[in-house]
C-alpha cells in the first residue's frame, strides 16, 4: 500500500518559505523603485514647464511690457499684464510642487524646512521642523524615499487625525537616522491601518515596506484621543560617502 501523505514535506515547506521571502524582497524593491521613478518623471515635467512653457510665458511678458509703453491707455493690455502674471505664478508654483528644488540642491533638511512651511499655510494645521545633523551618506534614493514618507505622513495628518499641530524632527540616534512625525490629532488603531483588508490605504504600508527594503523601519504608536508618533529608522551601516 502506499503511504498517505498529509502535508508537503519540510523540503518542500522550506522551498515554499524561501519563495515567499523572495517574492516579498522583489515587491519591496519595485515599491522604492516605483517612488523614484515617479520622482524621475516628475522632476523631467518640472523641467519640461519651467524651461518650455516657463520660457515663453516670460517671452510674452516682455512683449506684453513693450505694448504696454506703446499703449499705455490701452486697458486689455494691463488686463493681459495681469492674466500673463497669473500663469507665470501658476507655472512656477507647478514647476516647484512636482519637484521642490530645494531636496536636490540643499538638502533633506532644507526640504523639510520647505514642505512643513507649505503645508503649514496650505493646511491650518501648526507644523513645525527641527533637524541635527543631516547624514552626509544618505544616498539621493534614500533621500528621495526620506522626503516622499515624511510627505505623505504629514499628508495623512491632515487628512485624517483632525490634528492642531504636528512636529517633525529628525536626528542621528543610536547610530541610526531616525525622522519622527507627532501628531495631537485623534489617533488610530494601528493593526487594522496596516492590515490588508479592503479600502484600506496604501501610504503606511509602502513607507513601511519600502524603509524594510533599505533595512531599516517604521514604528507607529498611536493612542485613540491623544495623537500619533511615527518614526522612521534607516541603520548606520546604510552611510557611505555622500549619493
Ligand atoms: N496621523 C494619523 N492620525 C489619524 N489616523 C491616521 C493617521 N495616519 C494614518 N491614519 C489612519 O490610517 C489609515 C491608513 O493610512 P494610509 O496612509 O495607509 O492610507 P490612506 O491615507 O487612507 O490612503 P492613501 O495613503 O493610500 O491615500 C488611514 O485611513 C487613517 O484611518
Ligand atoms: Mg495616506
Amino acid at each position: 500500500m502506499k503511504p498517505v501523505r498529509d502535508g508537503p514535506s519540510e523540503g518542500e515547506r522550506r522551498g515554499d518559505q524561501r519563495r515567499a521571502a523572495d517574492y516579498l524582497d522583489r515587491l519591496r524593491r519595485l515599491s522604492s523603485e516605483l517612488v523614484l521613478a515617479e520622482e524621475r518623471e516628475r522632476r523631467r515635467i518640472a523641467n519640461d514647464i519651467h524651461d518650455g512653457l516657463g520660457d515663453e510665458l516670460s517671452m510674452a511678458r516682455i512683449k506684453t511690457a513693450e505694448l504696454a509703453a506703446a499703449h499705455p491707455a490701452d486697458p486689455r493690455v494691463a488686463e493681459l499684464t495681469r492674466i500673463l502674471d497669473r500663469c507665470i505664478g501658476g507655472a512656477r508654483a507647478l514647476t516647484f510642487a512636482l519637484a521642490p528644488p530645494v531636496l536636490h540642491e540643499l538638502g533633506l533638511h532644507a526640504a523639510f524646512d520647505w514642505l512643513v512651511e507649505r503645508l503649514n499655510v496650505r493646511s491650518g494645521v501648526q507644523m513645525s521642523f527641527s533637524g541635527t545633523g543631516e547624514p552626509a551618506g544618505l544616498t539621493e534614493t534614500e533621500r528621495i524615499l526620506c522626503y516622499r514618507s515624511v510627505r505623505e505622513l504629514l499628508r495623512n495628518v491632515v487628512k485624517h487625525a483632525g490634528a492642531r499641530s504636528a512636529v517633525v524632527t529628525a536626528r542621528v540616534r543610536a547610530g541610526a537616522y531616525e525622522i519622527e512625525v507627532l501628531d495631537d490629532g485623534k489617533g488610530f488603531d494601528v493593526e487594522q491601518a496596516l492590515s490588508h483588508a479592503e479600502g484600506i490605504g496604501f501610504g503606511l504600508f509602502s513607507i513601511r515596506e519600502r524603509l524594510r527594503h533599505l533595512g531599516g523601519q517604521l514604528r507607529i504608536r498611536s493612542t485613540i484621543g491623544s495623537g500619533s508618533r511615527l518614526t522612521m529608522r534607516l541603520p548606520s551601516a546604510r552611510a557611505g560617502p555622500p549619493g
